[in-house]
């Protein structure tokens, strides 16, 4: 299949090509800053000749999107909220236009829009979706306001001949450097990936090769669109999901931090608090049912597998690194 990713040039891009381009497709990445051999210029906003390469392709995931580990300042929040509405639209349109359409358009969303909760899991349909609980930061609201028109602008194009699915998508976890795991990685090995304000906030996060299948299974299921959570059965309260990540790692020590270090920590790390303090109970319903099996439903498993390839890619780079040294 030729597959178009617009944003593709991010974690959850880096890993998605790797893997569909191993599985045998060919994978095509918009970017605005096109790097990589065969990537193509748009700038999220206006049609262009990108356009082209999403006529006649089978396949579009739209990442893109402002990093949101970042402060939430107004600037840095209306260029989370336009850079995601625009991209979306800019897809949209092109898919509009295209002779050829893909068949299917998945769009990512977030596991954020649901609401901030203990009490019991979010699936698609009892799930509640965010921004009217009480006690907590105004500005939670806005994520999922940002998450909320990203998915009306996935509704709203008109593309009858492409199926549309939001990719409600829980943390991604991959080996890969500079993506989430490889910032609590970090804690972790500073002796700083304990509990945070407490730890009962719930952790949902999705294997990244368990993500690249749901990706595969919602491409070739027809009968399936509309908002699908991206998440592994077994969310868990950040304390033990923390507790686990330390046991792979072998650091079995992590210090608690209190809100106030956290914010101080966020302030540091130049991201934002909401990332660590939302609770995020959020749960595959729609997958589950369609019959998707997951090879990795459990965190400390996972959390084992993943540091083994964390190990193992590091590994191999550092032999690459001296081979080439010692030539
Ligand atoms: N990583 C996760 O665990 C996770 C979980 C749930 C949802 N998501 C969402 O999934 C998407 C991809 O995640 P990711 O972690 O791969 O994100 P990422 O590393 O920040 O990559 C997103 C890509 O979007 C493009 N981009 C940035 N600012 C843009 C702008 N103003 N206009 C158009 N494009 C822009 C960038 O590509 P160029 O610079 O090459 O144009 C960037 O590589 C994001 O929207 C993220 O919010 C991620």
């Amino acid at each position: 299949m030729k597959i178009v990713i617009p944003g593709g040039t991010g974690q959850v891009g880096t890993l998605l090509r790797r893997e569909l381009a191993a599985a045998g497709h060919e994978v095509v990445v918009l970017s605005r800053r096109p790097g990589r051999p065969g990537d193509i210029p748009w700038d999220g906003v206006n049609q262009g000749p990108w356009a082209e390469a999403i006529d006649g392709s089978d396949v579009l995931i739209n990442l893109a999107g402002r990093s949101v580990s970042c402060r939430y300042t107004p600037a840095n929040m209306q260029a989370m909220m336009d850079s995601r509405v625009r991209s979306a639209r800019a897809v949209g349109e092109a898919i509009a236009s295209a002779a050829r359409p893909p068949r299917v358009w998945l769009q990512m969303s977030t596991a954020t829009i649901y609401s901030h909760r203990f009490d019991a899991p979010n699936d698609e349909t009892t799930g509640v979706i965010g921004g009217a609980e009480p006690d907590v930061p105004d500005y939670w609201a806005y994520s999922i306001e940002i998450a909320r028109n990203w998915e009306r602008e996935l509704e709203r194009a008109d593309t009858p001949h492409t199926r549309k699915v939001a990719l409600r998508s829980a943390m991604v976890m991959s080996p890969d450097r500079g993506g989430v795991l490889d910032v609590l990685l970090r804690l972790v090995r500073l002796g700083l990936g304990g509990p945070v304000a407490g730890g009962a906030q719930y952790v949902s996060w999705i294997h990244g090769h368990d993500f690249v299948r749901a990706v595969e299974f919602l491409v070739e299921r027809d009968d399936l669109s509309g908002p699908v959570n991206l998440a592994a059965p077994n969310p868990l309260p950040q304390r033990e999901f923390m507790r686990d990540l330390r046991a792979a790692w072998g650091t079995p020590m992590g210090l608690p931090a209190t809100k106030t270090m956290a914010e101080l920590g966020a302030f540091a790390l130049r991201s934002d608090t909401e990332l660590l303090l939302k609770s995020r109970r959020v749960v595959p319903g729609r997958l589950l049912e369609a019959g998707f099996d997951f090879d990795q439903p459990e965190w400390p498993t996972a959390a084992e597998d993943l540091v083994r390839r964390v190990r193992g890619y590091r590994g191999a780079h550092h032999v690459r690194s001296t081979a080439r040294f010692l030539n």
